[in-house]
């Protein structure tokens, strides 16, 4: 491992940055289970190691690790070394008698090369002496898929049953549990399963908090830009086309859509190309590689009194910019039901306020900011729209807005200026001519 040189300031800072970022994430995931599937094309390369030792820190964090491998590599390769030819039907391999044994071969090798390789520790580092167990078993019951489109599958089968508790008991011991795609019939039969059938099913049946694919492939990208995050019903519409998907997306995105209707929060697909893919993914907020999930990351509802930090947090620098009216926190907190929040992935990242005066029928739209990392991404929008839907609900005919800074912003979203004299009594009163806002109105 290379030791960190930060010499210069620039780079503390970033240090410190990265590891202030890291912690609310750290503590939000130790004690959760990960279902972490590595392709068979990730095992054999050289950034494997590097994998290793980041499933490593996830664990000594805490993190309970299930390891489902792949070896589609490994057993071409066997197969061509004994002539044995490869055969698929639907994208699944059709496993004979001859096939099997060199399924068990590659099996073999795969699982070995994790184990040394988990049990290495981290060289040179604090970590080295740090002992990882890796438990594997017969974990995974199994029977034979049968005959599919008129194509006798033989030994290649279907999960039948998962022995959850012999799982969570290895996981409870503070041990990595690795499984192969490989299942056991009761009358002692071996069958030849899925990787992504079986890291779906496990991540399901074990209540995984995340499912993540690393895969040596591309991942998945849009006019050339990373797809950040997809939801169930888009990563759909992108299966219709399957042809455009890089080949690893089009095997793992079907499961995935599976976990993640199955009740997987987080489904995550990773090229392991770029070195600790796995940490910034889970570690950051904008992470590497595309997050699948079945629910909207973000929602706006009304703020309560433990969201009162947050919202000082937001609002102080542009109070300071002098571009929001300070507001004390006893003010804040006697008028909190006045304020809506968005929650991005338990993160308060924009708020604003609406103030009634009941007597003139209007309303106030006041502190409305957004996190300096979320703007100019609509989240300014999504307030006002909700301001505005609050305000209708409550017979309001207008709502006011007084800036100094944003003017443009408002008139671009239907507002007009109008004169001091036009806002309600009660606010005149309190106007400040010498800050000298303009007041902003648009009628509902
Ligand atoms: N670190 C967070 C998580 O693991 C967010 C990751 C975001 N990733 C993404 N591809 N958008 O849940």
């Amino acid at each position: 491992m290379d030791s960190l040189e930060l010499t210069s300031p620039t780079a503390l800072r970033t240090f410190v940055q990265g590891i202030r970022a890291a912690a609310p994430y750290i503590y939000a995931f130790r004690g959760n289970t990960f279902v972490i599937a590595l392709d068979g094309e990730v095992v054999a390369s050289e950034k494997f190691i590097g994998i290793i030792h980041d499933l490593n820190l996830l664990h000594s964090l805490g993190f309970r690790l299930i390891v489902v491998h792949g070896m589609r590599p490994q057993i071409e390769a066997i197969l061509a070394q004994q002539n044995i030819e490869s055969r698929f039907a639907n994208g699944v391999r059709v496993t004979d008698a001859d096939t099997m044994d060199c399924v068990l071969e590659a099996a073999g090798q795969v699982r070995s090369r994790i184990e040394a390789l988990l049990s290495l520790g981290l060289a040179n580092s604090p970590m080295a002496g740090a002992r990882n167990r890796i438990s594997s078993g017969n974990y995974l019951t199994a029977k034979p898929l049968g005959v599919i489109d008129g194509q006798d599958m033989q030994l290649t089968g279907t999960i039948r049953r998962i022995d959850r508790e012999a799982i969570q008991q290895r996981l409870d011991d503070g041990d990595i549990v690795l499984i192969s795609p490989l299942g056991y019939s009761p009358t002692g039969e071996i069958f030849n399963l899925t990787m992504e059938v079986v890291a779906a099913r496990v991540a399901i049946r074990l209540e995984a908090l995340k499912l993540i694919f690393l895969f040596g492939g591309d991942g998945l990208r849009k006019d050339k830009k990373r797809i950040d995050t997809i939801s169930t019903d888009e990563a759909e519409t992108l299966l219709k086309k399957p042809r455009r998907l890089p080949e690893a997306l089009r095997l793992y995105l079907p499961q995935a859509i599976y976990a993640s209707r199955g009740g997987v929060p987080r489904v995550h697909f990773l090229s392991s190309r770029r070195d600790g893919a796995l940490l910034i993914e889970l570690f950051t907020r904008q992470g590497v590689g595309t997050m699948l999930s079945h629910r909207s990351l973000e929602a706006v509802r009304a703020a309560d009194i433990d969201d009162i930090g947050s919202i000082l947090a937001l609002i102080e620098p542009l109070e300071t910019e002098g571009i929001l009216v300070r507001r004390s926190r006893e003010r804040l907190e006697a008028e909190i039901e006045q304020f809506i929040v968005i929650e991005y992935d338990n993160l308060i990242i924009g708020c604003a306020a609406l103030a009634p005066f009941v007597d003139e029928n209007v309303g106030e739209m006041a502190a409305l900011a957004v996190h300096p990392e979320f703007q100019r991404e609509g989240y300014g929008e999504m307030l006002l729209h909700h301001i505005e839907g609050w305000a209708r609900k409550l017979n309001l005919e207008a709502i006011f807005a007084l800036t100094t800074h944003t003017a443009h912003w408002f008139v671009e979203r239907g507002f007009r200026q109008v004169p001091v004299s036009q806002l309600p009594l009660k606010k005149q009163v309190l106007y400040n001519y010498q800050r000298n806002s303009l007041v902003y109105w648009k009628k509902l």
